[in-house]
């Protein structure tokens, strides 16, 4: 989906404009066309599912806006948010991750983000697949190369987790946690799911892609019959949907911000309050499933090195760096 410069400026002068109006002559001195070319560019607009109102000597209003992904309302929501990022969005595409790792290894540069509004081929950890059939939901892949090694990385998909907690509560009152080491949850059911992979060049994080699957305005109840008893979404637990464009530009900037503070060391500060807040598993009993087997025990937060601290029957202290965790000690699937 290339982004179009007129279109680009058109959104942000009506994004800046907010309720109000912009005038035609406005957009068209900003633009350098003259009204007419003006008009036609926002009929094409609202061929792209944009609601204009035009009203005679006033101008132009957003009045309404499109509930899939649009690069150039993306883009512009995130220029007011302050956010520098290359954006790649498509309508579909195999998985956001595997794109990121296309782009990395052409050489593109960094940080960048791919969007989707859906994926034929999402991944999700341990060889699952994600469902990302629906459009109203986020899938989204950063690219980076941090050139940290790779035992500074440790926390990296928990911080980036808590952190998404923060800003949903924060901003939406979305009240989620994170279920070590890769989920959200809420009231209990999957908000969302994270999946960071890495390549490792000579003791140094050399690519780095954090993918997050986020269930946006899905309606749960018409998700596939496996997955439809154990996931949510922000407007299932809020009752409220998020106009998709504004709300990815919110999340890439809150996740571009844990990434700075990752990298520059700053979020150690914050890493223990915030993990104490949105940690789901503490003090809960789990079963573990990993390489060892199977393990029970009292889950007592994470140790420094993110790994999971478990306490079990007989009292011994376990660090788990890996595993699929389900709460209780029977057998039930992870959600
Ligand atoms: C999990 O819970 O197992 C992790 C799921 C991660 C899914 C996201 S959707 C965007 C990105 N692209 C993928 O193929 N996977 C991740």
């Amino acid at each position: 989906m290339p982004v179009h410069d007129e279109d680009l400026t058109i959104l942000r002068a009506l994004l800046e404009a907010g309720e109000g109006f912009v005038s035609g002559s406005d957009l068209a001195g900003r633009l350098g066309v003259s009204r007419v070319s003006v008009r036609a560019r926002m009929q094409r607009l609202e061929e792209t599912g944009f609601t204009l109102e035009a009203v005679r000597n006033k101008g132009y209003r957003l009045a309404g806006q499109p509930g899939l992904l649009h690069a150039a309302l993306l883009e512009a929501c995130l220029i007011r948010l302050g956010v520098s990022v290359d954006l790649h969005v498509h309508e579909e595409i195999d998985s956001t991750n595997s794109e990121a790792e296309r782009l990395l290894s052409a050489g593109a540069s960094t940080p960048l983000v791919v969007l989707a509004s859906r994926q034929s081929a999402g991944r999700g950890r341990m060889g699952r697949r994600w469902h990302s059939e629906d459009a109203e939901n986020l899938y989204l892949s950063f690219a980076f190369r941090p050139q940290l090694p790779p035992a500074r990385m440790t926390k990296f998909t928990l911080w980036m987790g808590a952190s998404l907690c923060d800003f949903l509560d924060e901003k939406h009152a979305v009240h989620a946690r994170v279920k070590w080491p890769n989920d959200l949850l809420c009231d209990g059911r999957k908000l969302a799911g994270m999946l960071t992979e890495a390549r490792i060049d000579a003791d140094f994080t050399r690519d780095l892609i954090f993918g997050l699957g986020l269930n946006v305005n899905a309606d749960p109840t018409t998700l596939p019959e496996e997955v439809r008893e154990i996931a949510t979404s922000v407007r299932a637990v809020s009752g409220q949907p998020r106009p998709i464009n504004p709300f990815a530009a919110e999340v890439i900037a809150c996740l571009m911000n844990a990434y700075e503070q990752f990298v520059d060391g700053s979020f150690e500060k914050f890493f223990k309050q915030r993990w104490i807040d949105y940690d789901c598993l503490n003090g809960q009993q789990v079963t573990v499933r990993g390489h060892a087997g199977e393990l029970t025990g009292t889950v007592a937060g994470v140790n420094d090195d993110g790994s999971l601290a478990l306490i079990r029957a007989d009292g011994t202290r376990m660090a788990l760096r890996a595993g699929d965790v389900s709460l209780g000690t029977g057998s039930a699937p992870s959600t």
